[in-house]
């Protein structure tokens, strides 16, 4: 019942097998939930916030995307397996489509969520220049996507909702839920508690300059972080970028009272 891309649903079998390990860490959210930017912040941690080794490849390379299929290039499992240990790995797969595996061998997991006005919104965008998604129509009709479940990955809820509860049953395991507009309003104090997390220790200094490097306005002129070695055919950033504002609440600006309203009925 989840809508998903149809290479994925090809690659699948690769998927469920997938063999992780235990000091793999797995960074999950639901689509357009800052994914880049928490990928980006444990690199920097598991480099001790070296610069230059987190500009040795893209983002996209560097934490491959667990499930990701498309012609010609290797799937997230086979970059994986040519990636050396340990793995940062990430998903937008919804908690009970995780491969066994992971549960298993006891991997951490960070789990972020975003709250789902700005998701809906950035997600249109994301719509419109990554290309494997068919036309959005209107903000107002993908709204009504949106909420209705029927956008890659299925439903906000069904997928915040899953892991969350699976938190209760893994308490050790997961790190919990990070919000994104929590880590926009104190970066700082989010970046010093994902530390923890993998049992990382780092010097003052280096969380500054994961804090840096790992800010918008950094990432976006970084082409190791910005998606912009993406192919064209793949994504378009004449559309609209990858990283597109980057802040919470830019959905004022774009919703109609009248949708908020609704949003808000249906939540
Ligand atoms: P917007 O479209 O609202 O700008 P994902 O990586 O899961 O696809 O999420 C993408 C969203 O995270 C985009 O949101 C993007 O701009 C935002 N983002 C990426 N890096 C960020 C950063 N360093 N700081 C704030 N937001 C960031």
């Amino acid at each position: 019942g989840i809508p998903l891309y149809k290479m994925f649903i090809e690659g699948w079998a690769q998927v469920k097998d997938f063999q992780a390990r235990p000091d793999d860490l797995l960074i999950s959210t639901y689509p357009k939930s800052g994914t880049a930017w928490l990928s980006e912040i444990m690199d920097m941690i598991y480099q001790d916030g070296d610069v230059k080794k987190c500009r040795r490849d893209a983002i996209y390379n560097r934490v491959p995307f667990l499930e990701m299929k498309d012609s010609g290039i290797p799937s997230g499992v086979e970059q994986l397996e040519n990636t050396p240990y340990p793995w940062l790995v990430m998903t937008y797969l919804p908690v009970q489509l995780l491969p066994q595996s992971f549960w298993e061998k006891n991997c951490k997991i960070i789990y972020m969520a975003r709250n789902p006005k700005d998701v809906v919104l950035s997600y249109y965008y994301f719509y419109q220049m990554a290309k494997l998604h068919p036309d959005p129509g209107t903000l107002a009709e993908f709204l009504e996507t949106f909420l209705a479940g029927k956008a890659a990955y299925g439903s906000w809820y069904d997928h915040v909702q899953g892991w969350w509860e699976k938190r209760k049953e893994k308490k050790s395991l997961i790190f919990g839920c990070l919000l994104m507009s929590t880590a926009l309003q104190d970066p700082r104090q989010e970046v010093k508690k994902i530390l923890h997390f993998p049992g990382k220790e780092v010097a003052e200094g280096t969380v500054e300059r994961i804090l840096h490097n790992t800010a918008f306005q950094a990432m976006k002129k970084n082409p190791a972080a910005n998606y912009e070695t993406m192919p064209t055919a793949l994504m378009d950033h004449n559309l609209s970028p990858f990283l597109r504002k980057g802040i919470c609440g830019d959905w004022k600006n774009y919703f109609t009272v009248a949708q908020n309203e609704h949003f808000d009925r249906h939540y």
